[in-house]
């Protein structure tokens, strides 16, 4: 038997008879039909996220075959294999909330079972991070294949995508100006084919993302999740897996300083989600990579951004693609990027960008340097007395006249509590205000929901209010947008000055100074503090309970402590 086992014989059960081992092993693979020629074979991995819960994976028994195809072809055998898959809309309380669970699946199938190497397929806005993070700890040769993007849909001859649509016609419902016809009507038009959301929301910026930490091949991040183009990817994805068979290039050595800024650069020129910060906070940090909130206002602050797209713009992922994609993006921010990173094909990102792709970049979608959408970056951290571990705002998807004002807090102490209040006719809230929900951080019951885009209340809506400043310890959609101060650190559960703040309190936001802040005096903080509420109880078991003694706040990218390298 070989001294150097590939494939099958890779990782062997523990007998005490190493050659038994492989015997009894080989049998039972016989039972799946394999001949003996093909057990020979190296093995690539496919870790595998179709779902009946997760229509963004809707079309991965059909990559999965191109998958396959690619790797038979250049010699290997492919072997799917299930993970937990995290379709974002079927989770409770938030999918955020099983994204270690689904790394942890992720690095310990590839580590336990005989592959030598594996592609992930991943899309929904969870499930990237979750498999990088895992691939990076597992520490095996691996490649990402993202799903792609959803096509639009049409509405009286208007074009919709999820979810940033859907939530400006759910505003429009709210405001009374359209009815429970039009709302059904709509409900059918936003989401239509198989794919990941339509708009820059967070799956496409974490496809983006990957593409500029180097993971997947060039040029495939945006393609379109029914697109042809996204089979050609998948097969030539199997075959990269097969090259990559005893390579150095493992994801832990892929995601580096050099990397992980790249990946900054990116997401501040897309207008990228806010989510991405947690996320790439996350991965980085498996490899032992901080992401620091300073240096993102550093980058931010020279960094245009470059993309058209919803919820910032206008357009749509399809036009993204079609309109040059990332390589035209990163061509445009070349000096800005580090070109000597080294990439999972083994290129360096200069050397992916230098491949001629032909001139023609739709500059509708894809703005030049000289002419940027917006100067500087989509994405500024905060910090003051109310955040002093830091808090994101999306200013490119906010009202810019909001940004230096002072107001009156009306608090909200939980989910429960908004959703109790914010529509009664009699809460007491102008249109300055500045609405606060506590309790809705990582370490909260609710474990950090998308919940940041605290609905304007029906009273004001219905008189034309379209954004507030909101401040919470949560997160928000890729696809929302609005003047909206989230992941405040620490967050209310942990302790932090958030869950401090009372109705009435004066809150000062200045995105110039890069500051929040409560103005109420030290010694009545103090007080309050003294008799604030108990966190919440840690749970008797199973996974709430690992959950609530392991989670790390928003700051270390909401991963759990005993994961970090
Ligand atoms: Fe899956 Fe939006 S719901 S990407």
């Amino acid at each position: 038997m070989s001294e150097h086992p590939v494939g099958f014989a890779n990782g062997l059960t523990n007998y005490g008879d190493r050659d038994f081992s492989l015997y009894l092993r080989r049998s039972f693979a016989k039972s799946m039909g394999y001949s003996s020629a093909m057990l020979e074979k190296p093995v690539v991995g496919i870790a595998y996220t179709g779902s009946g819960f997760n229509n963004c994976h809707r079309h991965f028994p059909e990559l999965l075959e191109a998958v396959k195809r690619g790797v038979l072809a250049a010699g290997a055998l492919p072997v799917e294999f299930p993970t937990i898959s995290l379709g974002e809309v079927f989770l409770n309380p938030t999918s955020l909330k099983f994204r270690n669970l689904m790394s942890i699946d992720t690095e310990e199938m590839v580590r336990a079972q005989p592959m030598d190497s594996v592609v992930l397929m991943g899309g929904c806005d969870k499930t990237l991070p979750a498999q990088l993070m895992g691939a990076v700890s597992a520490g095996r040769p691996a490649v990402m294949l993202v799903g792609g993007p959803m096509m639009t849909g049409r509405h009286h001859g208007e074009r919709l995508g999820a979810c940033t649509d859907c939530r400006r016609f759910w505003a429009s419902y709210r405001a009374g100006k359209i009815d429970d016809r039009e709302i059904n009507e709509v409900e059918g038009k936003l989401a239509t084919t198989a794919g990941t959301c339509a708009v820059m929301g967070t799956a496409s910026t974490m496809a983006c993302i990957v593409e500029a930490l180097g993971m997947v091949l060039p040029g495939t991040a945006a393609i379109p999740a029914v697109h042809a183009d996204r089979l050609r990817a998948a097969e030539a994805t199997g075959a990269l897996a097969v090259r990559l068979i005893g390579s150095k290039l493992t994801p832990d050595t892929l995601i580096n300083e050099k990397s992980v800024e790249n990946a900054l650069r990116v997401l501040l020129a897309i207008g990228g989600s806010t989510n991405a910060i947690i996320h790439l906070t996350a991965i980085a940090g498996r490899a032992g990579v901080p992401v620091s909130l300073e240096r993102l206002n550093v980058l931010s602050d020279t960094t245009p951004v470059l993309v058209n797209l919803k919820p910032v713009g206008n357009g749509y992922m399809e036009d993204f693609y079609a309109g040059g994609g990332m390589g035209a993006l990163m061509r445009e921010l070349k000096d800005l990027l580090h070109l000597d990173a080294m990439t999972v094909t083994g290129e360096t990102l200069g050397q992916r960008l230098d491949i001629d792709c032909g001139d023609w970049v739709d500059r509708t979608v894809i703005a030049a340097r000289g002419e940027p959408l917006e100067p500087v970056g989509g994405l500024v951290s905060l910090f003051g007395n109310l955040a002093p571990g830091g808090a994101i705002l999306k200013r490119s998807a906010a009202d810019a006249n909001l940004f230096e004002i002072e107001g009156r807090a009306v608090v909200f102490t939980s989910l429960a509590d908004l959703a109790a209040r914010i529509d009664d006719p009699d809460l007491d809230v102008e249109a300055n205000d500045i609405l606060v929900l506590q309790n809705a951080g990582p370490h909260s019951v609710s474990a950090m929901p998308e919940a940041g885009y605290l609905p304007i209340p029906k009273k004001l809506a219905s008189k034309g209010v379209k954004d507030m400043v909101r401040v919470s310890d949560a997160r928000m959609s890729g696809t929302a947008f609005g003047t909206i101060v989230l992941h405040v650190t620490p967050d209310s559960a942990s302790g932090g000055p958030l869950g401090l703040v009372h109705n009435g309190d004066r809150i000062k936001l200045s995105v110039k100074d890069r500051r929040i802040d409560l103005l109420v005096d030290e010694v009545e903080l103090q007080k309050r503090q003294a008799v604030r509420e108990k966190p919440p109880a840690v749970p008797e078991r199973g996974y709430a309970r690992l959950y609530a003694r392991e989670i790390l706040g928003a700051d270390q990218g909401c991963d759990f402590a005993f994961l970090k390298p």
